[in-house]
């Protein structure tokens, strides 16, 4: 090799190679966790309804509005029309209030982000866990105390099966209750 081909050499096509590398490990990284998880994911919401307030403070259940989580797979959202079992006539005069009312007559549903959610070729159910006793907690954090709702904890694979090996260790306060969750894969792949 002579001087200029090895100063080519180490001057570009060094720095394009590490280039590349670094570049294969990020999108490898990114592609895989914790990123797509969806770990931290807190968006903004059409109303400014707060669990705080409600779950927290006035301690209203949580299945007085999802109402799915002991029956089926969905915990499921509630509709307007729960909010107004009370809203009728509390603080009609708030403008957040003014807005869920507005959804409410025209009968459309308010258009809620989702926030947890596992892709579709992975069987979740609800039932199964909060029949068991299973917090809901030990999944989305203490939701009581959230103004807004966020993403906790992990949802990949590996926290499914993580919970599922140590259920007993996890959870000492219902070991009795429960089984191990299972490992086989179409339990989940379905
Ligand atoms: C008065 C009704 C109401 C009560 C009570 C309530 N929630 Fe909710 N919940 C909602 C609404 C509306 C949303 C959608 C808007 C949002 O994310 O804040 C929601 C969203 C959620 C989400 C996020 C759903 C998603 O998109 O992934 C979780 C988790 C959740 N609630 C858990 C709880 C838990 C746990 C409790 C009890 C401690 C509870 N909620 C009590 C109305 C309620
Ligand atoms: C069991 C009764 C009850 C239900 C059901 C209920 N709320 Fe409320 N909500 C209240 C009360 C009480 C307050 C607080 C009033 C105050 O600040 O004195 C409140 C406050 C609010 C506020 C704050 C208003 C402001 O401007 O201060 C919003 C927004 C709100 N609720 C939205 C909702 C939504 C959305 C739902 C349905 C998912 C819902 N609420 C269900 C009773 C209820
Ligand atoms: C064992 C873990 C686990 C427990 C316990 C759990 N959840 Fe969930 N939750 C999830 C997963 C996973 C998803 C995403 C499901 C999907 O994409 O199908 C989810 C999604 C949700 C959603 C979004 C809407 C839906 O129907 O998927 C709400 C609301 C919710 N959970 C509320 C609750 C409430 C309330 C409780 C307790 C009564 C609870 N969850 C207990 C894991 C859990
Ligand atoms: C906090 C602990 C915990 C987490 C997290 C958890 N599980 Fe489980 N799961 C359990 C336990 C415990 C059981 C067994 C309950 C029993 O049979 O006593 C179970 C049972 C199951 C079952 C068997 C239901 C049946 O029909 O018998 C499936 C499927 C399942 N889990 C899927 C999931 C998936 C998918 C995730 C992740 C998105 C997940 N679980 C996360 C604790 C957990
Ligand atoms: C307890 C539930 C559970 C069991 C058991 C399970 N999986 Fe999964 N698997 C999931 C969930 C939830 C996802 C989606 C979240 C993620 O990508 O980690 C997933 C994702 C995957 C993916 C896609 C991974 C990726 O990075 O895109 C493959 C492949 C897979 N599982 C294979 C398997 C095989 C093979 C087995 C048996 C050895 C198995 N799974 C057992 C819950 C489970």
């Amino acid at each position: 090799m002579n001087k200029r081909a090895l100063d080519y050499a180490l001057k570009i096509r060094l720095p394009i190679t590490v280039v590349v590398i670094l570049c294969s490990f990020a999108l490898t990284f990114y592609v895989s966790r914790p990123e797509r998880d969806g770990l931290g994911y807190q968006p903004e919401q059409p109303i400014n309804y707060s669990h705080k307030l409600h779950a927290g403070e006035m301690n209203i259940d949580c299945q007085y509005c999802h109402t799915g989580v002991e029956k089926t797979r969905h915990a499921m959202v509630p509709p307007a029309e729960t909010c107004m079992n009370c809203h009728k006539v509390v603080k009609t005069d708030s403008p957040e209030i003014k807005k869920l009312r507005e959804y409410w007559e025209k009968g459309e549903p308010i258009p809620w982000k989702r926030i947890h959610k596992v892709p579709d070729y992975a069987y979740f159910n609800h039932s199964v866990h909060v029949n068991k006793g299973i917090d809901c907690a030990h999944c989305h954090g203490d939701v009581r105390k959230m103004d807004k709702v966020e993403q906790v904890h992990s949802f990949t694979m590996g926290n499914c099966l993580d919970c599922h090996r140590n259920a007993h260790e996890r959870m000492p306060e219902i070991a009795e209750n429960i089984n191990k969750g299972p490992e086989n894969c179409n339990a989940c792949h379905r």
